[in-house]
């Protein structure tokens, strides 16, 4: 119940956060219509989650600005280990929204001396999500700076690089939360790591472009959703 709340009002915070992102000002003002509005289409469906990101999505919005890639280049991928197999684990990545990445990520790192309940998970999983979020944002680094990148990814990219820059610190603040048994603090830091995630997908939705690591930031939006899952509705102190 106050997952979804809470994914709701991200959504929402995140895009206030986007930036002019591959969209010109003058974008802006020469369409009074709202982005959204598309009252030709009535399939279309506004209130979908920020999860349904798809690149190749048409997006009447675009106004031939930034036409979708007909080919998008492959993402970058995370290289992930293959991981044991943990009934416990996989009954709590049940009660998750995603997972079969939960247990993708997380098994890797539990073993036999570990005991498998929704707090060490939690520990593990967020020690798993800085590791992952450091590489996403070298990666980022690295492809925003490259001269053959153009300037709207690059505009992008440094979007994602600001937000990604903020999730190590947070995640610090949330394993101290755990420390303090402080729930609503571990909370809130998880919410703005996942904030973060979603602010660097939308602003590529926006702009209508295929991010070069869209794989990797829609595994970081769905490990950071579990994570939170997790502290939310199942850690008790
Ligand atoms: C078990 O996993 C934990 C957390 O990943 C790690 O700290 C510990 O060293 C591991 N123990 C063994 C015996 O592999
Ligand atoms: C995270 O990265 C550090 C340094 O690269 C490594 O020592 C550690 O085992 C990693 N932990 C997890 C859970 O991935
Ligand atoms: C939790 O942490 C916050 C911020 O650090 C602090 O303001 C609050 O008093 C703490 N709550 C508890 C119950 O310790």
């Amino acid at each position: 119940m106050g997952i979804k709340r809470s994914l709701l009002l991200i959504s929402i915070f995140s895009l206030v956060a986007i930036s002019a992102c591959a969209r010109p000002p003058s974008d802006i003002t020469d369409t009074p219509e709202s982005p959204d509005s598309t009252p030709e289409s009535p399939d279309s469906t506004p209130e979908a989650p920020d999860d349904d990101y798809s690149p190749n999505a048409p997006d009447e919005a675009a106004d031939g600005y930034a036409p979708p890639p007909e080919a998008p280049t492959p993402s970058a991928t995370f290289t992930i280990l293959p991981g044991g197999s943990y009934p416990e684990l996989d009954q709590i990545c049940g009660a998750t929204d995603y997972p079969i990445e939960c247990v993708r990520f997380i098994s890797p790192y539990l073993n036999d001396s570990i005991k498998i309940d929704p707090l060490n998970v939690l520990k593990v999983g967020i020690h798993v999500a800085t590791n992952m979020t450091i590489e996403a944002l070298n990666l980022a680094i690295k492809i925003r700076d490259d001269p053959k990148t153009s300037p709207n990814a690059q505009s992008c990219l440094r979007v994602c690089t600001e937000n990604y820059d903020l999730i190590p610190d947070g995640n610090e603040l949330a394993l101290r939360a755990i420390g303090e048994r402080n729930w609503s603090d571990l909370r809130n830091q998880l919410s703005g790591d996942l904030t973060s995630v979603n602010t660097c997908i939308d602003v590529y939705h926006e702009g209508n472009l295929a991010s070069p690591m869209r794989d990797m930031d829609s595994d970081l939006l769905a490990l950071y959703s579990v994570l939170l899952h997790i502290a939310v509705d199942m850690v008790k102190f």
